[in-house]
């Protein structure tokens, strides 16, 4: 056999690498214990270049995470904030088409992976611009797929950033775990849910999850509270319109004859509920708006849109929250860095 598992070293031999007489499985070893350590290391630079880092994690699928982490991402980048968004969802990833990323060209330099560039200035990374095809399903095992989120933390080359923003498959399943073992600081956790019971009782299930990775819980978002109508009739006269169930929602028209009604699609309040009896942060609400969807599939986020609108707005307070509640977390740790 060529390859001898053990290397002999004699006096007066030529000058060779330590490692010229390894077997290739050794090499192999070796590079990769080199690898990981050079990872390490770029994780360790990381951490101090990023001020904050933030998860964006629900109980319950399909209620907005990735929307809300795009939307809190953008609201940050406006208000002229280093932002980065990196979405850690293999089989799902969803991201670069809510902003029109999808044919994002990623630069590789030195194996490290540079962000696509958003719109405000937001760096992006997602595991869908590793996938050759995004209509093909990913079937990875769970360690394989753990693997590569590990891999996939320490290649990018973020540079000094105020806030990454990261947003995760649905549930408590493994990838925050990994996420949270692999990128030390995170900052918190945010909490999305729609206000109906389902999704509450899961939210409570991330708030326990978080509390027992010890990462604090910024607070709850509560996304699709209300949709409102609005419309113009006879000044000071009676409206009512056909509410959820067959129920009638009345209002009377102001002055100018304005007059809007607000639909409870999924129920509302239940986000602040839940938080106040969970003892975590109430940190807004978001109200159900068919521009959300659209903007999704045209990759232009209604923050980008509409930049006044009500759905930038409440963003903007959301945003205004989450920063309280990090510079309440600052006063609390002392960071070591
Ligand atoms: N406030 C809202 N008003 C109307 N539609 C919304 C709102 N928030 C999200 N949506 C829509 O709901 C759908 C699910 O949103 P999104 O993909 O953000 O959820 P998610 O929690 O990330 O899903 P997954 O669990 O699959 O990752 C999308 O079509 C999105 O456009
Ligand atoms: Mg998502």
């Amino acid at each position: 056999m060529s390859d001898s598992p053990v290397s002999h070293h004699q006096a007066g031999a030529p000058q060779e690498s330590p490692d010229s007489g390894a077997s290739n499985e050794q090499k192999a070893q070796m590079e990769q214990a080199y690898q990981q350590m050079q990872r390490k290391m770029r994780i360790s630079k990381m951490d101090a270049n990023i001020k904050h880092k933030i998860m964006v994690l629900s109980g319950k699928g399909g209620v907005g995470k990735s929307t809300v982490a795009t939307g809190l991402a953008l609201s940050l980048a406006r208000r002229g904030k280093k932002v980065g968004l990196m979405d850690i969802d293999i089989t799902g990833p969803n991201v670069p088409k809510m902003l029109g990323l999808e044919q994002a060209d990623l630069n590789v330099e030195e194996g490290q992976i540079h962000p696509a560039d958003g719109p405000s200035g937001l760096k992006v990374i997602s595991m869908a611009f590793l996938l050759e095809d995004p209509d093909k399903p990913v079937i990875w095992r769970g360690p394989i797929k753990l693997g590569a989120i590990q891999q996939f933390i320490g290649d990018v080359a973020w540079g000094e950033l105020d806030t990454l923003i990261i947003d995760f498959p649905p549930g408590t399943s493994d990838e925050p775990l990994t996420v949270s073992q692999s990128l030390p600081g995170i900052d918190g956790v945010v909490i999305v849910t729609t206000p109906q019971e389902v999704a509450l009782l899961d939210s409570r299930k991330s708030i326990n999850f978080a509390k027992t990775i010890s990462i604090p819980v910024l607070g709850v978002v509560e996304n699709m509270r209300g949709y409102t109508l609005r419309g113009t009739s006879t000044p000071n006269s009676k409206i009512s319109v056909m509410g959820p169930g067959g129920v009638p929602i009345d209002c009377h028209s102001d002055e100018d004859g304005k007059w809007e009604i607000t639909l409870d699609v999924f129920k509302s309040g239940g986000g602040e509920e839940s938080s106040k009896e969970m003892g975590v942060p109430f940190l807004g609400s978001l109200p159900f708006d068919p521009g959300i969807v659209r903007g999704g599939d045209d990759g232009v986020h209604r923050i980008i849109a509409e930049p006044d609108g009500e759905t930038a707005r409440a963003f903007e307070s959301i945003v205004e929250s989450i920063l309280e509640q990090l510079d309440k977390g600052s006063q609390r740790t002392l960071r070591i860095i």
